[in-house]
């Protein structure tokens, strides 16, 4: 018999990110437990799509996680969990550094107290702040501009200090802008509420929105509106499932960007979603929104080195193809 693979414990699995990462990890053969608290995750696509154990309950809650860790073997931990509104973390900061931070330190207390000590982390390039060169490296110093990057970058702070004291091993993620679906149709994006453009922009084609915002059309790019790297969301899983590979054989802790080294404008989104769907795909052009950088691109260079990660889905087109056929289906 083959020895058996490895329990992998899920945080936010039922949430965008994290479900397409479960479905990866299931492809490669790994057993999965996925916690969710369902605040923003997906029961049903974790029941009908992913059929893995959805333990619903929250990284704050000490006990549970006890009980996590007392009953099953896990071997490592995937943390997805967060709230991610760059906007409210402004508004309402306590609720992002109660959950972002407090939850992660409650799940890291009862990750040494089990000995478990293999953690990925989902960061994000919103530690960079505005960047002073692009595609951004690893190295580029980190300077959030809102509470939701602070957040996260705290946490990378912490790990750094948890391998230090503990021995405690981590690779950090920070990706740039996930995006796309499974190519099967029956994952894919479904935040409530949506700010992310090329969700926003299928909507629009598929007549649940009136029309598509562009903030700024005077930035110093080649058509004006801002750049973004936008990073097919199955891309980001096999990096998770080799992020996880990497730990479970002995490597160090690791920070890596995941993005794909290319920007796409928000007319470019838009226009090749009109390709993709065939719709008009109506636009309002606005002010600039505070806090946009022109740019936002990373290079992904360190983690095809070292980890071997080769994104399969680099063109634009088949990211909103693949979030097409979802959007379609989800919303019929
Ligand atoms: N989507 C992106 O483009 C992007 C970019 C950079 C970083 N990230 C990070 O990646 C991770 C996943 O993002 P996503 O887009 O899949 O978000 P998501 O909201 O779809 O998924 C997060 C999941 O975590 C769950 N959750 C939140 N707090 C919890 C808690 N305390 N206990 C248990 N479950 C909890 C939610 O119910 C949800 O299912 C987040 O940490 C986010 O900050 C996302």
């Amino acid at each position: 018999m083959p020895p058996e693979m490895p329990t992998i414990l899920v945080t936010g699995g039922a949430g965008y990110i994290g479900s397409h990462t479960v479905l990866a990890l299931k492809r490669a053969g790994y057993q999965v437990v996925i916690l969710d608290n369902l605040v923003y995750g997906h029961r049903d696509l974790v029941e009908k799509v992913l059929g893995v154990d959805l333990v619903v309950g929250d990284t704050n809650d000490r006990v549970l996680l006890d009980d996590l860790f007392a009953s099953r073997n896990i071997a490592a931990v995937m943390h997805f969990s967060a709230y991610a509104y760059v906007g409210e973390s402004v508004t309402n900061p306590a609720k992002y550094y109660r959950n972002n931070v407090i939850g992660t330190i409650t799940l890291l207390e009862a990750m040494l107290d089990a000995s478990i000590k293999n953690f990925v982390f989902s960061s994000t390039c919103a530690t960079y702040g505005v960047p002073s060169i692009v595609p951004i490296p690893e190295d580029h110093p980190q300077n959030p501009i809102n509470p939701y990057g602070a957040t996260k970058l705290m946490v990378e702070r912490i790990l750094a200090d948890f391998d230090g004291a503990y021995n405690f091993k981590s690779v950090r993620f920070r990706y740039f802008n996930a995006a796309g679906a499974d190519p099967s149709g029956l994952l894919g994006e479904d935040h409530n509420p949506e700010t992310h453009l090329i969700p926003l922009v299928l909507q629009t084609a598929l007549g649940k929105r009136e029309s598509v915002s562009i903030f700024g059309t005077d930035y110093p790019t080649d058509d004006g509106t801002c750049v973004r790297d936008y990073i097919h969301v199955n891309d980001l899983a096999d990096a998770h499932v080799l992020g996880l590979e990497y730990l479970l054989k002995g490597g160090d802790s690791a920070i890596f960007n995941l993005g794909n080294g290319n920007g796409f404008s928000v007319r470019e989104v838009i226009d090749t979603a009109r390709q993709v769907t065939g719709k008009p795909i109506a636009v309002v052009e606005c002010d600039r929104r505070a806090g946009d950088p022109p740019a936002l691109i990373g290079s992904g260079d360190k983690a095809r080195q070292i980890l071997g990660w080769e994104p399969k889905y680099s063109s634009l087109k088949d990211i909103i193809t693949h979030a097409w056929q979802w959007h379609q289906q989800r919303h019929k």
